[in-house]
């Protein structure tokens, strides 16, 4: 088969990597990729966002199917795109994109389906909206209706927090139009976790749950980040637990999805709260989670490749989809001064010192080529280095092993990823008499 893959981040470095152990690949094109992704097949400089771009390469290269990473070519109707043109695409269609691109459209269909998820209101008026919050009372939750690459939404612990979030997406337009309407929702608290299952319309198949880290300093404070680590599973969040979330979250999605005429095909990644009184949506994304995506690939066991042709071809109750029982933990290098301005152009080393160790994976993200042909750091996530071993302590000392093979003098990481499920699962263990 001849594959396009769509995006440049690490979460693509993963995916090639999955994608080209697989025995039916014959090419792969990335566009537009990065120095890892072309350690699998060529580089094409189109951007993720030029729809006709990436279709007019597709049809000239005889592509048999798009894999896209990110949401935007998703948003811009990627998939509608490659429907007209007659190319698979394993993402979904604009209109089911909305799953992610609209927090209205998106609580809207859970409140139609009967899926938990923390109560809510949209506002058009920001006269409205301050009302509402001060009626309501704090902690509650802000969240521009839009896509706002992870900027739109403010938890706020206090009343004046949630109307200065309201003063500035909707009276000062800090986020454009993507706050010109907002959702207020109820504050829920429990663990985070994400769920990953690949969805043909009519049956989700689980991938597996992975747990972020989104703030940049340790102990989670600070700004937030795309994501500065991960791990895999969450020790606390079982495959049976996984399962359950699943019906309770995601099946009942895909057929509010179909009833409404815009069935969803692609990966869904469910973000959820575990409170106390189960599994609650915070919200859906369409595609994988990066660094999530670094973290649960690894742990496959079976071809991916036909397994996204079965989610195309609306067959997905027959793909063999499984992954090993390892843990993983996937620790983000970034640029010194991320998530504002980072330190580029340095020489990174040691890659493969790091990959030379058992279980160890190094996937590039922000990385370049200078004129003197050394690798270099050139945005802000740079490499995740991923450990899987068979216990989470295991793949979390391997993980930070592998870290200190790399020499980077502009990396900054956390040494936390994994402290939190670390703990969960000794904690456990403590109760049930059994090793973490
Ligand atoms: P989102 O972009 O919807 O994933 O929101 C970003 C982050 O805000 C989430 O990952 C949560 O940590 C937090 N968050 C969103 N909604 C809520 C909520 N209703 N209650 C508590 N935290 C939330
Ligand atoms: N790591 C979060 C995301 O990919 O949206």
């Amino acid at each position: 088969m001849r594959v396009l893959l769509v995006g440049s981040g690490g979460r693509e470095h993963a995916l090639a990597a999955s994608l080209s152990r697989s025995p039916v690949l014959d090419t792969l094109f990335t566009a537009p990729g990065n120095p890892g992704t072309a350690l699998f097949g060529t580089n094409v400089a189109i951007a993720v966002d030029d729809v006709p771009g990436l279709v007019a390469f597709a049809l000239g290269e005889r592509i048999d199917l798009v894999v896209p990473g990110p949401e935007a070519p998703l948003v811009a109707g990627l998939a509608d795109a490659c429907l007209v043109a007659g190319i698979a695409c394993a993402g979904p269609t604009a209109q089911a994109a909305q799953l992610e691109g609209s927090k209205s459209f998106s609580k809207a269909i859970c409140d139609a389906a009967g899926i938990p998820t923390a109560r809510w209101e949209r506002f058009d008026d920001a006269a409205l909206a301050h009302a509402f919050v001060r009626r309501r009372g704090a902690p509650i939750v802000v969240k521009a209706d839009g896509l706002a690459a992870g900027k739109g939404v403010v938890v706020a612990a206090t009343v004046a927090e949630a109307e200065a979030a309201i003063t500035a997406m909707m009276e000062q337009s800090s986020l454009g139009v993507a706050g010109a309407s907002v959702v207020i929702e109820e504050y829920l608290e429990g663990d985070e976790v994400s769920l990953f299952a690949l969805c043909d319309g009519e049956t989700a198949v689980l991938i597996g749950a992975a747990q972020d880290h989104k703030r940049i300093g340790e102990g989670d404070t600070g700004a937030n980040t795309g994501g500065m680590g991960a791990v895999s599973p969450p020790a606390f969040f079982d495959r049976a637990t996984q399962e359950h979330a699943l019906d309770l979250l995601v099946r009942p999605m895909l057929r509010e999805m179909v009833r409404v005429g815009t069935p969803f095909r692609g990966v869904i990644f469910a973000g959820l709260m575990l409170t106390p009184e189960g599994p609650s949506l915070i919200e859906y994304n369409v595609r994988f989670g990066d660094p999530e995506a670094q973290a649960l690939l690894p742990r496959l066991r079976t071809d991916l490749l036909p397994a996204l042709v079965a989610l195309c071809d609306g067959k997905l109750a027959q793909a063999d989809l499984r992954f090993s029982d390892d843990a993983s933990v996937a620790v983000v290098l970034a640029g010194r001064g991320y998530p504002g301005t980072p330190a580029v152009g340095s020489p990174i080393r040691g890659i493969d010192r790091a990959e030379a160790m058992t279980g160890v994976r190094v996937f590039q993200a922000a990385t370049a080529y200078d004129a003197a042909g050394s690798l270099i750091g050139h945005g802000g996530r740079v490499l995740t280095v991923v450990a899987t071993a068979p216990t989470l302590m295991a793949a979390r000392d391997a993980a930070y092993a592998g870290v200190a093979a790399i020499d980077w003098p502009d990396a900054i990481w956390r040494r936390d990823i994994g402290v939190r499920a670390l703990q969960r699962a000794l904690d456990a263990a403590e109760e049930f008499g059994v090793s973490a």
